[in-house]
């Protein structure tokens, strides 16, 4: 079969490798229908991340078809349409049974990480019963590719963990895909305001398109003066990080009022400036979280009934064999304005 694959830091390519087989009574095969390229990705492309080893098949994304099973899996036959979870998890495990399914003792982020992942013909999928979710009748399958990671992770690292509340104030730092998708789901709660900010004036454009009340570029420099304004001097009640680099956790100390909760999402390389000499009385929390996809069969729901269009997400299409084409459109975001690229295996 044809998969994508991490050679080292810097280095990728399309390979001829053997279809992966059952190894465990709870793992399934799944033929590949469509996939998708995360911002993680390209990190692991540049080499910042250090549990990815160079020979390994990336993708942690899609939907497909059960092609075989271990004999431990019930919930799925050969044949299912199923929506792959970026998170591997066994649902026994103590960390699973608090339903942190990140931190599965057996899973967690392991596709496309420590074992091979989705940017293939085929996918091994461990504990298949409690990490694939049947697709429902008559689901757009592309678009669901948006519920692998994008939309739980902007749900539950940013809008649970910031707790937006109906007449809030919220303001999102990164106007990425993570940043779009918190953007979406954070509305399901009727916040007041959702400011976001970017460098990126074509991505602000794709926001306010999206349902942000204002937009603020931060090269300008003086988005945390724009912010108080906006807010009556008050800062903002949540502060959602959605970029990953030391300088916009610092925006976001900035921009939290009273009582208010930054909530990480962005996945950081570098150490942080913690400012807690300012901080420190202003009754504010910050949390930080590696998406459990626990919200997933409630999302699945709540895209089937209109309430959230993901679809809008979704920017580029490219088959299997044009992967290197689409890594390069979605790593020259700013001038392609590529948000999500599909690749159909
Ligand atoms: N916590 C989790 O479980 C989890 C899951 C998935 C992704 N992530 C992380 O979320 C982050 C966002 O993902 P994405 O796919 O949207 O990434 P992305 O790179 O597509 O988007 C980042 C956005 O930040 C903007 N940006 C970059 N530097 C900036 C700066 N200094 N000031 C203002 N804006 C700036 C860019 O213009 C871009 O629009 C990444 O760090 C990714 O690894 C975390
Ligand atoms: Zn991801
Ligand atoms: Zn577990």
């Amino acid at each position: 079969m044809k998969a994508f694959v991490y050679g080292g830091p810097g280095r990728m390519a399309v390979e001829d490798r053997p279809k992966p087989e059952v190894r465990a009574p709870g793992d399934a095969i799944v033929k590949m229908v469509q996939t998708t390229i995360c911002g993680t990705d390209l990190h692991i492309l540049k080499g910042d991340v250090a549990t990815c080893s160079p020979g390994r098949v990336l993708g942690h994304e899609g939907v497909g078809v059960v092609d075989s099973v271990g004999a431990g899996v019930s919930n799925f036959r050969p044949g299912d349409r199923v929506l792959i979870s970026c998170i591997s998890s066994c649902g026994r495990c103590d960390y699973c049974r608090r339903g942190m399914f990140s931190h599965c003792t057996t899973g967690g982020w392991i596709l496309g990480n420590e074992i091979d992942g989705t940017q293939a013909e085929y996918v091994r999928t461990p504990h298949a019963d409690t990490s694939l979710y049947p697709i429902p009748a008559g689901a757009d399958e592309e678009a669901l590719v948006m519920l692998s990671d994008v939309l739980p992770t902007g749900f539950e690292c940013g809008v649970l963990n910031g707790k937006v509340a109906p007449g809030s104030t919220v303001a999102i730092v990164g106007s990425g895909p993570i940043g779009l998708a918190t953007l979406l789901g954070a509305q399901l709660y009727s916040p007041a305001e959702i400011i976001v900010i970017d460098r990126d004036d074509s991505r602000l454009e794709v926001a306010r398109q999206f349902g942000a009340t204002h937009t603020i570029n931060s090269e300008v420099g003086t988005a945390a003066e724009t912010v108080m304004t906006l807010t009556a001097g008050r800062g903002v009640d949540t502060v959602i990080e959605a970029v990953g680099v030391p300088a916009t956790f610092s925006l976001c100390q900035d921009l939290v009022g009273p009582g208010g909760i930054i909530a990480n999402i962005g996945v950081h390389g570098q150490k942080v400036d913690l400012h807690l000499e300012r901080l420190w009385s202003r009754n504010i929390a910050i949390t930080t979280r590696l998406v459990d996809t626990v919200s997933t069969p409630m999302l699945l729901k709540t895209v089937q009934a209109k309430k959230i269009d993901h679809k809008r997400l979704i920017t580029h299409r490219f088959e299997l064999a044009r992967i290197l084409e689409a890594y390069d459109t979605f790593g020259r975001a700013a001038s392609t304005r590529a948000l999500k690229v599909i690749i159909t295996a």
